[in-house]
């Protein structure tokens, strides 16, 4: 049984995409087209969290991510604390547990949970009480679920429901990344015909994360006909030294400029989770121009928040 699914198979917390079924991740995406109006603040505030106490537990920086689930939560009419580990008893040496622990003696029964740590959001919710919710809001390189969500939800509102015909190139930094390990999970549970994975050499995993899709470092060729470009971000600060030989030449032969974007299909989308390294992973002209769904993503974040909560504690 996944940690994550209670005994009658159920979702109980939120910790990874890995596992969970079509018919799961389709209804969450489903959920949140049909309540984006509400998730747009177009409609009144709903009353479905109404009485519930969410926390945003947050151990890493975050504008994104941070913000759009305060927003889903009180657009569902939770009350919502955000906990900032940089000025709480954390700065004094308390541990992660101890400070869900006591939040939760407060009556907090949904912690959205960001650690630098692989795992330390399923460790939370293992030790969690009856009743407490946990959601992976990006562990470690392991996965942000959410961010996989929101980035599917994207790609099928431009392409439609058929997965099965498109060709999805994922660009940069896959090693450290936690959200190209949520995004591969939900493109593969949806059937998407071709994955292709790009990166230098010493950025692709050599383990399981890669099975299935084709990969390498020729930008130029695995641009070829793509109908998505995933781009991601350059996770330096999870990163050793020297795998990047510098910030030009990574640019150089993985930059996604205008002229680059010419061989990809001629309706190809652009996505990236953000925060944007501008003029590295991507130019000002393509993260602003007219394929770019960058800014898409951002509000389907707030859907998919809100769909995600109301699933587990609605
Ligand atoms: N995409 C994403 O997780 O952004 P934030 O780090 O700003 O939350």
């Amino acid at each position: 049984m996944t940690p994550q699914l209670d005994n009658d198979g159920k979702l109980r917390h939120l910790l990874t995409l890995e596992g969970l079924s079509r018919e799961t991740i389709c209804g969450l995406l489903d959920r949140a087209g049909n309540i984006r109006d509400a998730a747009m603040g177009r409609t009144q505030k709903r009353s479905t969290l109404c009485g519930t106490t969410i926390c945003t537990l947050f151990f890493e920086p975050s504008t994104r991510t941070r913000s759009s689930f305060q927003i889903a939560a009180q657009r569902l009419g939770a009350d919502v604390i955000n906990f900032d580990a940089s000025t709480s008893s954390a700065r004094k040496g308390e541990t992660a547990l101890d400070t869900l622990k006591n939040l939760e003696a407060m009556g907090v029964r949904g912690f959205i949970v960001r650690h630098p740590e692989d795992g330390a959001v399923q460790m939370l919710s293992e030790h969690a009480g009856e009743g407490t919710t946990v959601v992976n809001a990006g562990d470690g390189r392991s996965a942000h679920p959410t961010q996989g969500l929101l980035d599917v939800l994207t790609l099928r509102q431009a392409k439609g429901p058929d997965f099965s015909r498109l060709k999805v190139l994922l660009v940069g930094d896959v090693k450290h990344s936690r959200v190209a390990r949520s995004d591969l999970h939900a493109l593969r549970t949806l059937g998407v015909g071709e994955i292709r994975v790009c990166g230098p050499a010493a950025l692709l995993p050599d383990d399981e994360t890669l099975a299935g899709c084709v990969s390498g470092d020729d930008f130029d060729a695995m641009l070829q006909g793509v109908d998505a470009v995933m781009m991601l971000r350059l996770q330096r600060e999870r990163m050793e030294e020297g795998l990047v030989a510098s910030l030009d030449h990574y640019h150089r032969d993985f930059g996604l400029t205008e002229a680059r974007l010419r061989l990809a299909a001629p309706d190809a989308v652009v996505l990236h989770p953000g925060p944007i390294n501008r003029g590295v992973e991507i130019t000002d002209e393509v993260a602003d121009g007219p394929q770019s769904l960058v800014l898409r993503q951002v509000s389907n974040g707030v859907a998919i928040r809100m769909a995600v909560l109301e699933a587990l504690l609605g």
